[in-house]
C-alpha cells in the first residue's frame, strides 16, 4: 500500500497524539505517502485532507487532545455521504485509513471498508476502557491518573470537614474508570452500573465507617449511574455526615499523556501501519495480556468482553470499608 490517511474520531483522548505519530513517522519510514484528515468523519466527507510531513508530527507525543481534531458526524451513517467520502480518498490514490476512536468509529469504517474496498483498521482511542477486543484503550491510563489527583485533592478538604463526597467520573455506560480510582484511590464507596450497590447499602457502609472512627468518605460514582446531584438527594438523611459531591467533567479528558498511553499509543499505531503495509485491513487493533494484537473490526461489537469486573467490584467492597 502506498497512500494512506490518519483521523480521529469521537471524544478525544491523551495519547491520540502518540498514536498518530507513531503512525506517521513508521509509515513515513517505509516510504508510504501519509495524509492526515480533520475532524475525523466530518473532514473525510467536507474533503480536509492534507499531506502529512514529519514536521506536522514533531512535538505532539506529548500533547493531549488530537491535533487531527475530532467530530462527531451523523451524516456519515448515511451510504450517501460515505460514497462522497470514499470519493475523496480515492481521487487521491489513498487505500487505507487508520481510524483512531471508539466502537462508533470503528463502525463507520466497517462500513467504508465493505462498500468502497477502502482497507481500514481501527486503535481504541477512548478514556472509557469500553472496547471489546483490548485490555486497555489508549488514554484511560492518564485519565485515571487526573482522577486519581483529584481525589486526593477532594480527601483533604473532605477529611477537615468530616464529610461525605460524591465523586462523578466519566466512562459514558462503562464503570471501569470508577472502579479503577477506587482500588488505585483508597475509595470508600462505589456505584457503577455493571454491578448492584443500592444507596441503602452504601448509607450502611458509610455509618459503620463513622462508627469505626472515620472521618470522611470518598465515593465514586460512574456517571452511567445516573445523576450524581441526584444521589446525593438519595442518600442525605440515610447517613449521619453532610453529603456534596463533584463533577469532574472534562478535566478528565485532557493533559500530558502518561508513560503507559504513550508507549500502549505507539506500539498500536506501529501495528495498524504493519497491517496495511501487508495490504491487510478490517481489523482491530488491541492489547491483550500484554501483547498487541488484532481482532476483526466487528470483533468490536460482536465479541465477547473479557473483564474481571466482578472479581474487582468485590475487592473493591471489602477494601472500601
Ligand atoms: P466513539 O467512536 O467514541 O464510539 P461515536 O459513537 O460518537 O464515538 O462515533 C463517532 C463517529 O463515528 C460518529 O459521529 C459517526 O461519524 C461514526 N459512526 C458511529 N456509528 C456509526 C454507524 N453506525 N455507521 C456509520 N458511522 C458511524
Ligand atoms: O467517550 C468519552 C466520553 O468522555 C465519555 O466518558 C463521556 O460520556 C462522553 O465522552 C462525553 O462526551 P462529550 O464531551 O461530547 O459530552
Amino acid at each position: 500500500m502506498r497512500k494512506i490517511a490518519i483521523l480521529t474520531s469521537g471524544g478525544d483522548a491523551p495519547g491520540m497524539n502518540a498514536a498518530i505519530r507513531a503512525a506517521a513517522k513508521y509509515a513515513m519510514n517505509l516510504g508510504i505517502t501519509v495524509y492526515g484528515i480533520k475532524r475525523g468523519y466530518l473532514g473525510m466527507l467536507s474533503d480536509e485532507i492534507f499531506l502529512m510531513d514529519s514536521f506536522y508530527v514533531s512535538g505532539m507525543i506529548d500533547r493531549g487532545g488530537t491535533k487531527l481534531l475530532t467530530a462527531r458526524c451523523l451524516e456519515f451513517k448515511d451510504p450517501k455521504f460515505r460514497a462522497i467520502a470514499a470519493e475523496n480518498l480515492k481521487r487521491r490514490g489513498i487505500e487505507g485509513v487508520v481510524v483512531i476512536g471508539g466502537d462508533g468509529s470503528y463502525r463507520g469504517a466497517d462500513l467504508l471498508s465493505k462498500e468502497h474496498g477502502i482497507k481500514v483498521v481501527g486503535i481504541p482511542g477512548t478514556i472509557d476502557n469500553d472496547i471489546i477486543g483490548t485490555d486497555y484503550t489508549i488514554g484511560f491510563d492518564t485519565c485515571l491518573n487526573t482522577i486519581l489527583d483529584a481525589i486526593s485533592k477532594i480527601r483533604d478538604t473532605a477529611t477537615s470537614h468530616e464529610r461525605t463526597i460524591l465523586v462523578e467520573v466519566m466512562g459514558r455506560h462503562a464503570g471501569d474508570l470508577a472502579l479503577y480510582s477506587c482500588l488505585a484511590g483508597g475509595g470508600d464507596g462505589l456505584l457503577i452500573p455493571e454491578m448492584d450497590n443500592p444507596i441503602e447499602m452504601l448509607a450502611l457502609q458509610i455509618k459503620e465507617r463513622r462508627r469505626a472512627g472515620k472521618l470522611h468518605d470518598i465515593v465514586l460514582v460512574a456517571e452511567g449511574v445516573g445523576k450524581v446531584t441526584e444521589i446525593e438527594e438519595q442518600l442525605k438523611g440515610k447517613v449521619n455526615s453532610e453529603v456534596r459531591s463533584v463533577v469532574l467533567g472534562h478535566t478528565q479528558r485532557g493533559g500530558c499523556p502518561s508513560g503507559f498511553d504513550r508507549v500502549l499509543a505507539t506500539k498500536m499505531g506501529v501495528k495498524a501501519i504493519q497491517v496495511l503495509e501487508a495490504d491487510e485491513g478490517g481489523v482491530m487493533v488491541g492489547i491483550e495480556g500484554n501483547k498487541i494484537i488484532t481482532h476483526p473490526i466487528s470483533y468490536a461489537w460482536e465479541g465477547q468482553r473479557y473483564t474481571t469486573i466482578n472479581e474487582d467490584f468485590e475487592i473493591a467492597k471489602i477494601l472500601s470499608r
